[in-house]
């Protein structure tokens, strides 16, 4: 909590900034992290998008990735506009010339498996995982984009895609392919052919999808802390959860202070619910297992939150995911199991 106000503080100087930091406080900071250092999303650093055009970025946010968890956004041009000049600092925007280059797609092909697929996919599918902390791949720090994405194809200019090639991507593991595996201009147009042959018409209005449904459902506590906890973890055990130990307090550190509250994370899961839904999108495996958070503020008041995942999974993009009944329902079955408990 001090370090976010200090960083706060850091950053009033660039007030002119202030529109785009909210914008993205709101809409990004989740998944990109506080300090853009990337979290469930890439690094978005001002040098790691030194790379981008600002057409790249503003198809970008508007699109999104459909089948990756980056959603499209609804914001207007002028909010899209102070977001980007947010994310730049004071880096000037590279412009690429928007003619496709020509390459030869089969030697693109043939170098792509050679160099490429192990990161990027055998089918141009991106890393398993996404974003950095949740990179399931051991070697790599930072999940692989997905390169046949059409809202990528639909994004990304051919000479910006080269120039990521020629240059790499500061810091990253995308190094650059001309300095570090000696590519020619030739290899390197094949391959931009090659990626660019995974393009097919793309329905760029698809945007994250409005929930008309809370956020998180928030109840009141008639017990203490401790008790509430108790409480909790008896009923989800009733209602056939698997109900997490909490190490954190077996050690005596079982609640930590936030701010002026004290929060205790209370974590289940079942894994007949778990295994339904990482078949219909394994990506959820960020989210789960289901978790209560009893919070006590500084009066005493001790309340539990339950996240409406409803919300999450939209950010999915996966349609089937949205219209299967299973996650509405294990959200009421938790409601009535935190009812159960505080009752
Ligand atoms: C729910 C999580 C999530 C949210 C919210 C989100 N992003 Fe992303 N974003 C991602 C992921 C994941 C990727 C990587 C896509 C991939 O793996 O193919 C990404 C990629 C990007 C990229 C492309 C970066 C590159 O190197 O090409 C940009 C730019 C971006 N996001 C900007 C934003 C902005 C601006 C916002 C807020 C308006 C935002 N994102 C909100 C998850 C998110
Ligand atoms: C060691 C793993 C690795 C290899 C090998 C690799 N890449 Fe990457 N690539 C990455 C990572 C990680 C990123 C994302 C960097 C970032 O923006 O944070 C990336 C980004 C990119 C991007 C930009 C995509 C975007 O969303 O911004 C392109 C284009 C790309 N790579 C093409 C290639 C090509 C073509 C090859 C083969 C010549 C290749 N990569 C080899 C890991 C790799």
């Amino acid at each position: 909590m001090k370090i976010k106000l200090i960083l706060i503080l850091a950053l009033l100087p660039l007030l002119s900034l202030a529109g785009g930091r909210e914008i993205y406080s709101e809409f990004c900071e989740n998944c990109h992290g506080f300090s853009r250092q990337g979290s469930l999303g890439l690094p978005l650093y001002s040098s790691t998008i030194a790379n981008h055009s600002d057409r790249y970025l503003q198809r970008t946010i508007k699109s999104g990735r459909p089948g990756r968890i980056m959603p499209g956004f609804n914001l207007s041009d002028a909010q899209v506009a102070k977001l980007i000049r947010f994310l730049r600092a004071g880096i000037k925007a590279p412009k690429y010339d928007t003619t496709p280059i020509k390459g030869n797609i089969e030697a693109g092909q043939h170098t792509y498996e050679k160099y490429c697929q192990r990161c990027h996919g055998v089918n141009l599918e991106g890393g398993q995982g996404t974003g950095k902390n949740f990179s399931w791949q051991k070697d790599a720090e930072v999940s692989p984009p997905a390169l046949a994405n059409q809202g990528f194809l639909y994004s990304a200019e051919d000479q910006m895609i080269k120039h990521v090639i020629v240059n790499g991507v500061k810091d990253t593991e995308m190094v650059s392919f001309v300095k570090v595996f000696n590519f020619n201009e030739q290899a390197v147009d094949d391959l931009v052919g090659f990626i660019r042959s995974h393009e097919k018409p793309f329905d760029h209005e698809h945007v994250i999808k409005k929930i008309d449904e809370p956020m998180s459902f928030i109840y009141t506590s008639p017990y203490k802390l401790e008790q509430t906890v108790n409480k909790l973890r008896e009923s989800a055990a009733a209602y056939n959860f698997r109900v997490y130990p909490n190490r954190a307090l077996l050690q005596g550190l079982g609640e930590f202070q936030v701010g002026d509250e004290k929060q205790v994370v209370v974590r289940f899961c079942n894994f007949r619910n778990m295994q339904e839904f990482l078949k219909l999108d394994p990506r959820l495996g960020v989210i789960l297992p289901c978790r209560a958070t009893v919070i006590e503020d500084e009066q005493g008041k001790v309340s539990v939150v339950l996240e409406n995942y409803k919300h999450a999974v939209a950010r999915f993009n996966n349609e089937q995911m949205s219209q299967s009944s299973s996650v509405g329902d294990l959200i009421e079955k938790m409601q009535e199991m935190v009812e159960e408990a505080l009752w």
